[in-house]
C-alpha cells in the first residue's frame, strides 16, 4: 500500500466514537505515541504553545462528565486528553518563549522577538494559541487510529469548571479542547462529508 492510501484509510477510519467501551484500557505505549504525534505538529514561530493534560482515573471521570454537559465519551473513555493552549507563556517577556524563540532565530535573535513582539500586541493569543492545538489534536487522533484507539474530540465543554477540576490557571492556559480516546463501542458509520467538487475551486 502506497503511504498516501494508508493514511487516506486511517482518515477514513478515524470516526468520531460516542461510546466507549467501558474498562478497556489503552497501552501506556500507544498512549505515548499519540502524544508523540501531537508533540511533533506544526507551530506558529515554532512555539509549540501546547501541553497535554491525562485523566486515567476512572474515578475522576464522572466529575468531568458533567462539565462535558453530560456527554456520555467523557465518563465511558479510557482517558481524556485535554490539549491546554499556553497563553501566559506566549508573552513575548516570558523565559519559555525567549528560549523557544532562539531556536528559530538563533542567528538574530533580537530581530525575531521584535517581530513577534509585535505580533503579539496584534494577535488574539488565546484564540491563536487555541487553533495550533488543533492541529496538534489531529494528528493525535490519527495516530490513535493507527493504533487501533478510537477517540473522540470533545469541544463541548465549560471551560471555568473544566479549570476549577483539572486545578488549570485559566489566566495562563486555555482548554483548547479534550480528546476522549477508548476502544469504541459502534463502528465507523458512514462519513457525511460535502462533495469535494463543491470545495475545490481552481482559478
Ligand atoms: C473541534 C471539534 C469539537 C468537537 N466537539 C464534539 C463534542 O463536543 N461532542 C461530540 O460528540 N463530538 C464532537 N466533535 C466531533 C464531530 O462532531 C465529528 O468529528 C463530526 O461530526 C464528523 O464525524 P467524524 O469525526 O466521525 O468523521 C468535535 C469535533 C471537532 C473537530
Amino acid at each position: 500500500m502506497s503511504e498516501i492510501d494508508t493514511l487516506t484509510a486511517l482518515m477514513r477510519r478515524r470516526h468520531a466514537c460516542r461510546a466507549f467501551r467501558s474498562g478497556a484500557s489503552i497501552a501506556e505505549a500507544d498512549l505515548q505515541a499519540v502524544f508523540e504525534a501531537g508533540r511533533l505538529a506544526p507551530s506558529s514561530f515554532g512555539l509549540e504553545p501546547w501541553r497535554f493534560l491525562v485523566v486515567r482515573d476512572p474515578a475522576r471521570l464522572p466529575e468531568l462528565q458533567d462539565a462535558c454537559f453530560g456527554q456520555p465519551q467523557a465518563v465511558t473513555c479510557s482517558a481524556l486528553v485535554a490539549i491546554l493552549a499556553s497563553v501566559a507563556d506566549m508573552d513575548p517577556d516570558s523565559a519559555t518563549l525567549r528560549a523557544r524563540l532562539r531556536r528559530e532565530h538563533a542567528d538574530n535573535f533580537a530581530a525575531g522577538l521584535a517581530a513577534y513582539r509585535q505580533f503579539h500586541a496584534a494577535a488574539d493569543v488565546r484564540a491563536w494559541a487555541s487553533a495550533q492545538c488543533m492541529l496538534a489534536a489531529m494528528q493525535m487522533m490519527l495516530a490513535a487510529t493507527a493504533c487501533g484507539v478510537d477517540s473522540c474530540a470533545l469541544g463541548g465543554f465549560d471551560e471555568n469548571r473544566l479549570g476549577a477540576l483539572l486545578g488549570i490557571d485559566l489566566e495562563r492556559e486555555a482548554v483548547a479542547l479534550l480528546l476522549a480516546l477508548g476502544r469504541c463501542a459502534h463502528g465507523p458509520g458512514d462519513k457525511q462529508r460535502v462533495p469535494l467538487a463543491q470545495l475545490t475551486e481552481y482559478r
